[in-house]
């Protein structure tokens, strides 16, 4: 058992203080990533490891953050599976998903053939990072991960997905199946390569009713987290789920990440004792003058009143355009005013 503070967290025991990372921590706002991404694409980025690794290293060099996440996309594993991937800057597939033909042409690929550079990217970072920080995994959950393969790309309303939901329900099925298998592969390949965390990302899983929730994502998310190597910790992030945290719990992770859409203490009421929170700082706090993010991240941990199992971090990804020396500010305040 490694006695990392981000990992006793994660497995909810006592730490000296309260252990911070910040989702896309490794990103646009940092200058050092930008001079790196000013020299080749974001997916030759992904697909190059020691560029990856780089930046990866970045904001555990600058924030001094207690957890470093792997530099990569959710979308990095979907190419391999047949589909086309670009980003300009958002991510777009030429050919979406549509018709059963189109789930039944999608390959399920071994991991270690189909994103090579994700597991090297992750086998440098553990000798990189040995002593230092613990390495956080990632994926996407298959219902966000099929969002896209669906649209195609982004959406305001995510009218095709929903369409396949209700009118082709058995098309659906078999495209969440493959994703689901898909995703447990990776991710358990990214353990098996030195990842000492999974983080899966829902960031589309708030965008359907409590009832189409129970129905249409959470069985695969609960199959595919039944599905992992349970050696590490599986934090669960869904955004927009505050009304339904009930039913995230029932997906089976160690963490629940949290928007800052909710109260964390209440969540932590409603989710008990057993399950870790991670979160909740909304991420415009970062444009705020130091007083008030000050005053944010002490609400935030005075909500959670010292209860152990709290990882404090964003409510979702950091902006592009925030000051570094704000995020800064924030995980140094987060240390000092958590520590007993
Ligand atoms: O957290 C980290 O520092 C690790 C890297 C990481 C990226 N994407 C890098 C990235 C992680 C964990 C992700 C996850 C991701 N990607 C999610 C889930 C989290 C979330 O924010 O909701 C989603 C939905 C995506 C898909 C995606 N990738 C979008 C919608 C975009 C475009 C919008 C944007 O934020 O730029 C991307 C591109 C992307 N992924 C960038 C980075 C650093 C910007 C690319 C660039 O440098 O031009």
């Amino acid at each position: 058992m490694s006695d990392y503070t981000f990992l006793k967290a994660c497995r909810g025991e006592a730490t000296e203080f309260t252990p911070v990372w910040l989702m896309r921590q490794a990103g646009r706002y940092l200058p050092q990533y930008m001079a790196v991404r000013s020299k080749c694409t974001f997916l030759e980025l992904c697909k190059t490891p020691e560029l990856a690794a780089e930046v990866t290293i970045q904001p555990i060099d600058y924030l001094g953050a207690d957890a470093a996440i792997l530099f990569s996309d959710i979308l990095t594993p979907v190419e391999p599976m047949g589909l086309k991937l670009d980003f300009v800057p958002g991510p777009v597939f030429e050919t979406p998903v549509r018709t059963m033909a189109d789930v039944q042409r999608l390959i399920i690929p071994d991991p270690e053939e189909g994103v090579p550079y994700v597991m090297e990217t992750i086998r440098i970072l553990r000798r990189a990072f040995e002593g230092r920080v613990p390495l956080i995994g990632f994926g996407g959950a298959p219902f966000t991960l099929a969002c896209y393969m669906v649209e195609g790309k982004g959406s305001k309303d995510f009218a095709h997905i929903k369409k396949m939901m209700y009118a082709a329900p058995e098309i659906y099925a078999a495209l969440m199946d493959k994703i689901t298998e898909m995703d447990r592969l990776y991710l358990n390949a990214q353990v098996k390569a030195g990842a000492q965390a999974i983080q899966i990302f829902d960031t589309w899983g708030g965008i359907v009713s409590p009832t189409d929730y129970e129905k249409f994502v959470l069985p695969y998310t609960k199959k595919l987290i039944d599905g992992l190597d349970r050696s590490v910790p599986v934090i669960h992030f869904v955004k927009g789920a505050g009304t339904m945290l009930e039913l995230v719990k029932r997906a089976g992770s160690d963490v629940v990440g949290l928007d800052w859409h909710v109260n964390l203490g209440a969540a932590r009421d409603t989710l008990g004792a057993k399950i870790a929170v991670q979160g909740n700082l909304d991420p415009t706090v970062l444009y705020a003058p130091h007083a008030h993010i000050e005053r944010e991240v002490r609400r935030i941990l005075d909500e959670n009143g010292g209860r152990p199992g709290h990882i404090f971090n964003l409510g979702h990804g950091i902006l592009p355009n925030v000051p570094p020396e704000n995020a800064k500010f924030m995980v140094d305040c987060v240390h000092r005013l958590s520590r007993k």
